[in-house]
């Protein structure tokens, strides 16, 4: 089916771009108010009919449908391309939500967990209620739930009385978008409606976590470190594979790019001078891309003359800004005529830029990380 893809803004929009989006999510006074807006009425009839939506959430869009709707889930595979083997995360706007989605008995782990991240970006695995079509699973016995963080989708959880199956509301394969624009960009035509709640918060996914075990497994990093969790629970938690692969790191590695169509490659500091000795030589044919740490000081003069532009966006500091930059830059320069190639200073990979790294890695390198968990489709 055909749609005239509609963006639509509440008249909060001034709200949801001042940055405080996680406190805002906790307002119930302005979710209820946001409850009666027509754009997001309309979301809710929509989703309602068995129709998908993109919503913001504090993360990146999402692409949303009922989570109990079969048919209405198999028009987000279709919409994105995505592999069907690949199950989506549930969000709910209340614990008490939680019942329609398992019949397992909260644990303790899981009960300090929403206490302290949700609403926010952290996924938690459970054991699937048998009421929960397969096609949200994607056939697996487990179920991955959230309650995220921004009060444009809770109001459309609320208004509707559903619990929303939302994947990144990408097409399969490109980075996750960050601003309504880019799932417009992808989904135009394929999709009825887009709900713009500004630029997204955090910029990277959520941490999906698997706690059924002895061990607290990480699946994927993500907006919730993995610090802060073992903080929370005061125990060690593991990351399911370790994803910083010295092959990757080398420049010109010839694994299919993955994230964005164009060659994407890692570099590091401490190899500065020969980084740069290789990046000049490259540029001779090529016309690359460096995004770099302000404080990486690349002296713009060695760079003059050559097919270079420099990019210095982000500090070692604060790695949260490159995860808020990282996937609308991307798209940014995937898009730019005058670019060949990428290459992107490597970020320590502790707090949040464990969940950059790993994005960065997998755009450089995708084909190396499987689903399901901590694919990023
Ligand atoms: O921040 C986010 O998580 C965003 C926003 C929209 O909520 N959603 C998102 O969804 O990133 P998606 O589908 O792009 O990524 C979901 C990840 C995939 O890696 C998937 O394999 C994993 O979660 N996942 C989902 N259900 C799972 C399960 N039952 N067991 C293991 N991994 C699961
Ligand atoms: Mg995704």
């Amino acid at each position: 089916m055909q749609f005239k893809t509609e963006i639509k803004k509440t008249e909060y929009q001034k709200d949801f771009q001042s940055g405080n989006i996680e406190k805002l999510a906790q307002d119930s006074a302005l979710i209820n108010k946001l409850k009666n807006d027509p754009a997001v009425i309309e979301a809710a009839e929509l989703l309602k009919k068995g129709e998908i939506v993109a919503l913001p959430t504090e993360t990146v869009y999402g692409l949303a449908a009922d989570a109990l709707n079969p048919e209405a889930v198999k028009k987000i595979f279709k919409a994105k391309g995505r592999p069907q083997d690949n199950p989506l995360i549930v969000h709910i706007a209340d614990k008490s939500q939680l019942q329609q989605l398992t019949a397992e008995k909260v644990s303790i782990r899981a009960q300090k967990l929403m206490e302290k991240f949700w609403p926010g970006p952290l996924t938690i695995i459970f054991s699937k209620k048998p009421s929960v079509p397969p096609e949200t699973s994607a056939g697996l016995e487990t179920i991955a739930v959230r309650m995220p963080a921004h009060p444009l989708i809770l109001a459309v959880i609320e208004r509707s009385q559903l619990v929303l199956a939302a994947p990144s509301a990408n097409t399969s394969g490109f980075p996750s978008p960050t601003q309504a624009q880019h799932v417009y960009n992808d989904l135009k035509g394929k999709i009825p409606l887009i709900l713009d709640g500004a630029a997204c918060h955090f910029g990277v996914e959520s941490t999906v976590i698997d706690i059924r075990g002895e061990e607290v497994r990480v699946l994927r990093p993500g907006g919730i470190s993995r610090e802060e969790i073992s903080q929370c629970l005061g125990e060690e938690v593991l990351i399911a594979s370790d994803l910083k692969d010295d092959k990757v790191l080398s420049p010109g590695m010839k694994y299919r790019h993955y994230a964005c169509q164009k060659q994407l490659f890692v570099f590091n500091f401490s190899d500065k001078i020969s980084f740069l000795n290789r990046a000049l030589k490259r540029a001779e044919n090529k016309k690359i891309a460096l995004i770099t740490a302000r404080e990486s000081q690349i002296d713009s003069r060695e760079l003059s003359g050559k097919k270079i532009e420099l990019l210095e966006v982000f500090s070692h500091s604060q790695p949260e800004e490159l995860a808020r930059k990282l996937f609308a830059l991307l798209r940014k320069l995937d898009a730019d005529q005058s670019i060949d190639e990428i290459y992107i200073e490597e970020l320590e990979a502790a707090g949040i830029g464990e969940a950059v790294m790993n994005r960065i890695y997998k755009a450089a390198a995708a084909e190396k990380y499987s689903q399901p968990g901590g694919g990023d489709n």
